[in-house]
């Protein structure tokens, strides 16, 4: 024979003998040892020995055959490894499938099926990653009865009612070691079945009830065209098989040893699994993570994620309103459910509340769902069971505690849930309108609209008239009347003549002065009987008189009841002055940081003063016909009535200094570069947006009753901005309110007012609410966008320098400022 053929000859032998040691079966004659393989005949899966990670324990298991990266998919001896490759692999006498370990004398791990057989039962890999035993046409023993980690295509997942096995998945203890791992995928068949996933014996996720279509937690489980599933709920079996449709497409739901399930689909092009779908993945769906009797709902973005059900109140306010949410919500009125009158409000797009403890009634419809909840004392709330099947069908009914629920944006199903009397009431109120309402809101409306328009056209009228004849200021002071540039009309504003001011400033004693403010020295000062305050310019203004005229002239036609009203102003020689109405209580900052008097503001005041700011700063920005940019709002500025009404003082500055000059002063004032944005501070960058800035620290301070230059223990690299926001975003913004403000104010309105300060102080001014947006805010409770971090005016710490606290940190020099990194 020709070497070369012997040669092929054996080669072909020696691959016929290979290849007989990957046939699909085990048999009494023929089983297998460590290193040997069985294949499916289809070569996708195979059967062996193998090491997980970094082990060299060896274990039996299936992967598939064709995936390089070795996917194991399921294990015989998960809790039972073998430590050296003796292993074999073979059929007992018994007819079971056994692993033994030293030739024979070690038993690792064996199947247990209850009727013995004969040793001609053979063990058989199927395409499917099924592993049968089989005897004389029957299966009586199947790996898919007995998962591990994971679920492959038409493997059921769930109950044989008559027998009592439950197929369950549990992850595997970690990477090394396939062992039995603490979580537990599968059906509880209790009340109504569901699927769970559970830590130890705890729930951890709940997939929710069978809808018909999916389970009510899965929203993204929808029939396609790759996958289909089955739920069968009978007297028999409760299970969930999935389906691919396409055989050459591979996907597999894992369990992960860190508490995730997870689908996997095989990309044949990249040669790697792709993660298509996990849970759970936000807080709302750790099972009862509101506590009992509330709402999950995380499709608001700017949300606290729980909320109560309709009848219930948190059940712990104080630790609530802590975002811990564990002891959930009780009725606000026990004795009155169940009486007459009461009735159920629909809570739309939901997961519905754990079902182990449900009623299911697959008889009833929706509508004598509701009458049998009705009719019973305890029954809490009610729902379709197979909401979507067929249109709903059967009942659902709870009665007792409702435990995770979760609200989609437009997934899940309706619940309704009882409420008393009182609340039916309410809810009816502010809920749907009827036909009938609805006509009658339409001609109301209508007609509101007609007598508005002619309403407006009066005001027009009025208006154009008044303006012809506006009476005088009823200010009376030798009144030199000042030219109007923009109307050509004489305006209004008196001019005063130094010596008048002189008097009544008791030629400008210090006795009379009220405070030194950016521009200048302010006194006070009785003119025609009435108490004023006259504010001294300093003398660098670098205009000429006209164009001060000019500018005092439009600036004076300003008027908002929280803007400090000029009276007037005296122009002489190097002296200019301008004559403001006197406001008794001061400024804001001899309230805020003075302990004594801060304690008289309740909530309340400090809520109005900050809305009338607020409102005296929308009109400087778009309601004026200036369009005034403050530039240098700060407590100082903000002076109070005798009401307590805030007035803004020193607007319009900047046009009557010219801006430059306003940036000199301002890096001279202790304390004011703190009201001062990020791009102000850095590049002189001035706009509406910088005023947002310099409102949200003021609204900041008002509330923790702080300066924004003090000095944080607590973050001691951080300045008054960053340390809110830290607090903040660590869930503990109650921290940082006032403690002078007492018990009694509403803690949810405080929150929200600390959130829309965030929001003003945002690092990028286009991300920053416009004022009237912010005014918009305060006024209602809609919800409010996150706040992006703000940016952060570091102080540098120096070691030796223990003043850091004061204000002698005072130059721009020595801020730095860095930028906010992206998250
Ligand atoms: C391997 O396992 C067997 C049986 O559990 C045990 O008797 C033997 O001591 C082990 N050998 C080593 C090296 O651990
Ligand atoms: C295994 O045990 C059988 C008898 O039980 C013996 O004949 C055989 O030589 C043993 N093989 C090895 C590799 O120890
Ligand atoms: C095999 O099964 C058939 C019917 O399924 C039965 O008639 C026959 O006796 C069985 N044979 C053995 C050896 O169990
Ligand atoms: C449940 O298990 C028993 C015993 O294995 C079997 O006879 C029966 O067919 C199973 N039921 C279903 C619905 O699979
Ligand atoms: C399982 O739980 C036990 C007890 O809670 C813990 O000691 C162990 O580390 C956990 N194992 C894994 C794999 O998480
Ligand atoms: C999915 O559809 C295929 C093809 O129609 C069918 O063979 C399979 O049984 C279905 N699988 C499930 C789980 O319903
Ligand atoms: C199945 O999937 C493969 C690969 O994605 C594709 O090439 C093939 O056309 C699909 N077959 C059918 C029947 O959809
Ligand atoms: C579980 O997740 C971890 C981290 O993502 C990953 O390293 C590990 O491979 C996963 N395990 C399985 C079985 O997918
Ligand atoms: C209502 O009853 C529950 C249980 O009986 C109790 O825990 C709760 O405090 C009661 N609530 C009110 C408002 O009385
Ligand atoms: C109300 O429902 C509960 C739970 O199903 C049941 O135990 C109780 O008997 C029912 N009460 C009445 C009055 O029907």
């Amino acid at each position: 024979m020709n070497p070369v053929k012997w040669f092929v000859k054996a080669l072909l032998l020696s691959c016929f003998f290979h290849l007989s040691l990957s046939f699909d079966t085990i048999t009494s004659q023929h089983s297998i040892k460590d290193g040997d393989v069985v294949v499916s005949s289809g070569n996708t899966f195979a059967l062996g020995f193998f090491s997980p990670g970094n082990t060299k324990y060896r274990y039996v298991g299936i992967w598939y055959y064709q995936i390089p990266k070795k996917t194991v998919v399921w294990v015989a001896n998960r809790e039972h490894p073998i430590n050296d490759t003796s292993g074999t692999l073979s059929i007992s006498s018994q007819g079971n499938l056994v692993l033994y370990q030293k030739n024979q004398t070690i038993l690792v791990w064996s199947t247990n099926p209850s009727v013995t057989h004969s040793k001609n039962s053979v063990a058989r890999l199927l395409d499917s990653g099924n592993l049968l035993l089989v005897h004389n046409g029957t299966t009586f023993w199947q790996s898919f009865d007995y998962p591990s980690n994971t679920v492959l295509p038409f493997m059921k997942i769930g109950l044989n009612l008559s027998t009592g096995l439950n197929r369950f998945v549990t992850p595997w203890k970690s990477p090394d070691n396939p062992g039995i791992g603490n979580y537990t995928y599968k059906i509880d068949p209790s009340g109504f079945p569901q699927l769970c996933f559970y830590k130890g014996s705890v729930k951890f996720w709940r997939g929710g009830s069978w809808t018909g279509r999916r389970w009510v937690g899965v929203p993204e489980m929808t029939r396609s065209h790759i996958f289909n599933f089955s739920f069968v709920y009978n007297n028999e079996e409760i299970f969930l098989m999935f389906g691919i449709n396409n055989a050459s497409i591979i996907s597999i739901l894992v369990a992960n040893e860190t508490g995730l399930l997870t689908r996997f689909t095989w990309n044949p092009e990249d040669q790697r699994w792709v993660l298509v779908w996990s849970a759970p993945k936000e807080e709302c769906d750790y099972y009862g993570h509101c506590g009992p009797n509330s709402n999950c709902d995380q499709t608001h973005e700017d949300k606290l994620e729980c909320s109560c059900l309709p009848g219930f109140e948190p059940k712990s306010p104080q630790t609530w309103f802590l975002r811990d949410w564990s002891a959930g919500c009780a009725r606000k009125r026990n004795a009155s459910i169940c009486q007459h009158g009461e009735g159920f409000v629909k809570v739309a797009r939901v997961k519905v509340p754990d079902t182990a403890v449900a009623n299911a009634d697959m008889s009833l419809g929706l509508k004598q769902c509701k009458d049998k909840c009705l009719r019973n004392c305890s029954c809490t709330a009610y729902a379709s069971a197979f909401s979507e099947l067929n249109g709903e069908t059967g009942c659902l009914t709870w009665h007792g505690d409702l435990v995770d629920i979760k609200t989609y944006r437009d997934a899940g199903q309706d619940i309704y849930i009882r409420v008393d009397a009182v609340d039916l009431a309410s809810y009816k109120k502010n809920g749907t309108i009827s036909k009938k309402q609805l006509v009658t809101i339409l001609v109301v409306s209508v007609a509101v609209m007609l007598s508005m328009v002619a309403f407006a056209f009066i005001l027009v009228r009025r208006i154009r008239r008044g303006r012809k004849r506006r009476p005088p200021l009823s200010f009376t002071a030798s009144p030199t009347h000042l030219e109007d540039p923009l109307n050509g009309k004489n305006a209004e504003l008196p001019l005063f003549n130094l010596g008048t001011i002189a008097a009544a400033t008791n030629n400008f004693s210090s006795d009379n002065k009220l405070g030194q403010g950016g521009f200048g020295p302010v006194y006070k000062g009785i003119l025609s009987g009435k108490e004023t305050a006259v504010k001294r310019l300093s003398k660098s203004s670098g205009q000429g008189i006209e164009e001060f005229k000019n500018e005092v002239t439009l600036i004076a036609k300003l008027q908002h009841r929280n803007l400090v009203r000029i009276l007037g102003c005296c122009i002489e020689k190097e002296e200019k002055m301008l004559i403001y109405e006197y406001l008794p209580n001061k400024s804001l900052d001899s309230f805020i940081f003075d302990e004594r008097k801060r304690s008289l503001l309740d909530w309340g005041t400090r809520f109005k003063i900050f809305c009338g700011i607020a409102r005296g700063i929308v009109y400087l920005h778009q309601d004026s016909r200036l369009r005034i940019i403050h530039r240098d709002l700060k407590a100082s500025n903000i002076l109070l009535d005798a009401e307590m009404n805030p007035k803004i003082s020193d607007f319009g500055m900047a046009r009557i200094f010219g801006g430059d000059q306003v940036e000199a002063k301002t890096k001279r004032v202790v304390g004011t570069y703190g009201y001062m944005s990020p791009e102000y501070a850095m590049q002189g960058h001035f706009s509406v947006k910088s005023d947002v800035y310099s409102f949200g620290v003021l609204l900041l301070e008002i509330i923790t009753g702080r300066r924004n230059i003090g000095y944080y223990p607590d973050s001691p690299t951080s300045n008054f901005i960053g340390h809110v926001w830290e607090v903040w975003r660590n869930g503990k913004a109650m921290e940082i309110i006032d403690s002078l403000l007492g018990g009694t104010y509403p803690v949810a309105e405080v929150l929200r007012c600390i959130q829309i300060g965030l929001l003003c102080v945002q690092d990028s001014a286009t991300d920053r609410p416009k004022m009237s947006v912010v005014v918009a805010m305060l006024g209602n409770d809609a919800s409010l966008p996150s706040p992006k971090q703000p940016a952060f005016i570091i102080k540098k710490t120096n070691k030796n320098d223990e003043t850091g606290s004061s204000e002698g940190t005072g130059s721009v020099n020595e801020v730095t400022l860095t930028m906010p990194q992206a998250r």
